[in-house]
Parts: structure tokens; C-alpha cells; sequence
């Protein structure tokens, strides 16, 4: 399986923030926040990454992550020239998945718990197997009317899937990790752009409804999920991770998964570590390693 993060859009709620530095790599605590991201397709085993971001910030991006080497990853670039919207990154990335199924996460979208990477490997199964079609993630929010919402029948199947409802079926939003199968890029040249002149990921997820394929598993209390878009939303997120950290919780360290999932080996992480010494994620990565390798 192949992921992609899609990493462009326009940022303008963060504006003067995102006036010059892309919102992705604005810092999130003690990282830039397309770590965030990048962390949950590493936690489902995911090597292959395409980031997908605009003309002006695909070369910083590129600047900070290579090839992806040093994380045991093989990194791909491409450019969004336009906001066209989320389903646009299967456009964008059709000769990259050549009839892959693929992971597709939003570059602002944080995801943490311990039952996590379960969930992703559990999702990753279930569309490799051919189980289902397409797997999203649900989770209860107190103002659907903000996001992707789903309508459930008496048996708590999906029914409908409803972009920013001003009257919300029901309080699950769907969250931006979504899993597909190698049919996506035929689903997603189907979609046609909406009201706004977006192609909506909504629309591609109700065609895999309409096929009778979507599995929406449920996020629970012992899952976090935060968009970053936001100056609260962001603020809240870094104080979020630092609240981790202090509990001995790295998220979205990016090494550290690499070492733990087996794609780099100790000395790596350690050298990593060692490139960045003078910081607390550099100390860290040194200390990780030398404890893994003991
Ligand atoms: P949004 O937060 O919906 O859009 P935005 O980032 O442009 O922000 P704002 O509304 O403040 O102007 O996008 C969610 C994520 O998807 C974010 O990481 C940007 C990315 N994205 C693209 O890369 N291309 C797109 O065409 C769209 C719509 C979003």
C-alpha cells in the first residue's frame, strides 16, 4: 500500500502565520506539523509516501524529508498547482499509485493513542483483503456542522455521508485518514468539482457507498484526533503533545516509529539524534536508540 499526505491548500485561516511558511510546517511543539501526518501512514506500515503540496512549499518540504532515506521511507513529491480540493490528490498522484490501493491523510490532521496503529493496520487489512472498498474513521464531535458528518440506519450501518450539514445527521465526523482501495483514481475522476469548486473527498467516499463498500470504524476515547487549521485548534495540538511528552509519550516522532516499526536500525536513530543534539527531539532520539539497542 501506498500513502499519500496532502499538504498544499491555502492556510488562510492562519493567516499572517501561513504568509510565507506553509501551514504543514508551521511548528506543532517541537516539530513541524507534517510529522504529524507522515507518523500514522508510518504506524501502518506504510514506506512509500507521495507529498502532495503547492509550487512554493514543495521545496521546503523536500528540503526537510529527502528522499526519506534516513526514516527507512522512499519519499515522492508532487505539485498541487491549484487548491482543486482533497479528492484531487488521486489526480494528482495517478501515475504515483499506478493501481495501488493507498492511504491518503490530510497534512494538518493529528491522530494519537495507543490504539492507533490496531486501527490502522486493522484498516489497511480490511482494503488490501478486499473486505471493503474504502475504510474511514469516525469520531463524535460537538459541532458536526464543521465537517464531513455520516447518517446511520436503526443498525448503525452508514446510509449517507453529508458534507458540512447545516441540519448534522448524526455527531460523527469523518476525520482525514482514509484508506482505499486500487480503484480510487477511476472513483476520483468521477467526482466533479461542487458548489465551492472543490472535488470533495465526500463525493468519492459516497460512489464507494453507493457500491455498498465503506467501512467506517469508530474512534474511541482512547484515540485523539485534531485538526490543526486553526490558530486555537494549533495552539491546543502543541500543548496536547507537550502534555504527552511530559507523560514520556512521543507523538509524531518520526525516527523513534521508524526504529520501532523496524524500517532504520538503532545506529540510525542514533546518528539522527546526534545531528540534532543541542535540541530535546534530538536528545531524545539518542536516548531512544541507545535504549533500543540495549
Ligand atoms: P483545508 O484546511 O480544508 O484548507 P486549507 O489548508 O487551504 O486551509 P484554509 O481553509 O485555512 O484556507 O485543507 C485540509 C488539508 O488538505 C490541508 O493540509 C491542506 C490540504 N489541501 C490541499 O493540499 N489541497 C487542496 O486542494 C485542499 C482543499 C486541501
Amino acid at each position: 500500500m501506498k500513502g499519500i499526505v496532502l499538504a498544499g491548500g491555502t492556510g488562510s485561516r492562519l493567516a499572517p502565520m501561513t504568509s510565507v511558511v506553509c501551514k504543514q510546517l508551521l511548528p506543532v511543539y517541537d516539530k513541524p506539523m507534517i510529522y504529524y501526518p507522515i507518523s500514522v501512514l508510518m504506524q501502518a506500515g506504510i514506506t512509500d509516501l507521495l507529498i502532495i503540496s503547492t509550487p512554493a512549499a514543495l521545496p521546503l518540504i523536500c528540503e526537510l524529508l529527502g528522499d526519506g532515506s534516513r526514516l527507512g521511507l522512499s519519499v515522492s513529491y508532487a505539485e498541487q498547482e491549484e487548491p482543486r480540493g482533497i479528492a484531487d490528490a488521486f489526480l494528482v498522484g495517478e501515475k504515483y499509485l499506478s493501481d495501488s490501493p493507498a492511504a491518503l491523510i490530510l497534512g494538518d490532521n493529528l491522530f494519537a493513542g495507543d490504539e492507533l496503529p490496531a486501527l490502522l493496520w486493522g484498516a489497511r487489512r480490511t482494503v488490501e483483503s478486499g473486505a471493503a472498498g474504502a475504510v474511514l474513521f469516525g469520531r463524535e464531535v460537538s459541532d458536526p456542522r464543521r465537517y464531513a458528518v455520516a447518517a446511520f440506519d436503526a443498525r448503525g450501518a452508514v446510509t449517507d455521508l453529508v458534507e458540512k450539514p447545516a441540519d448534522p445527521p448524526s455527531a460523527c465526523a469523518v476525520t482525514g485518514v482514509y484508506f482505499y482501495d486500487a480503484d480510487v483514481v477511476e472513483m476520483a475522476r468521477r467526482v466533479r468539482p461542487s458548489a465551492r469548486g472543490e472535488l470533495e473527498i465526500t463525493d468519492l467516499n459516497r460512489f464507494y457507498l453507493e457500491r455498498g463498500d465503506v467501512r467506517l470504524v469508530g474512534l474511541g476515547e482512547g484515540c485523539v484526533w485534531h485538526d490543526m487549521g486553526t490558530p486555537a485548534s494549533l495552539l491546543e495540538a502543541g500543548h496536547l503533545v507537550r502534555a504527552w511528552d511530559e507523560r514520556g509519550t512521543r507523538v509524531g516522532c518520526l525516527e523513534e516509529i521508524a526504529l520501532r516499526m523496524g524500517f532504520i536500525d538503532a545506529d540510525t536513530c542514533a546518528a539522527a539524534g546526534l545531528r540534532m543534539k543541542s535540541s530535546p527531539y534530538g536528545r531524545h532520539l539518542l536516548e531512544f536508540a541507545t535504549q533500543w539497542a540495549g
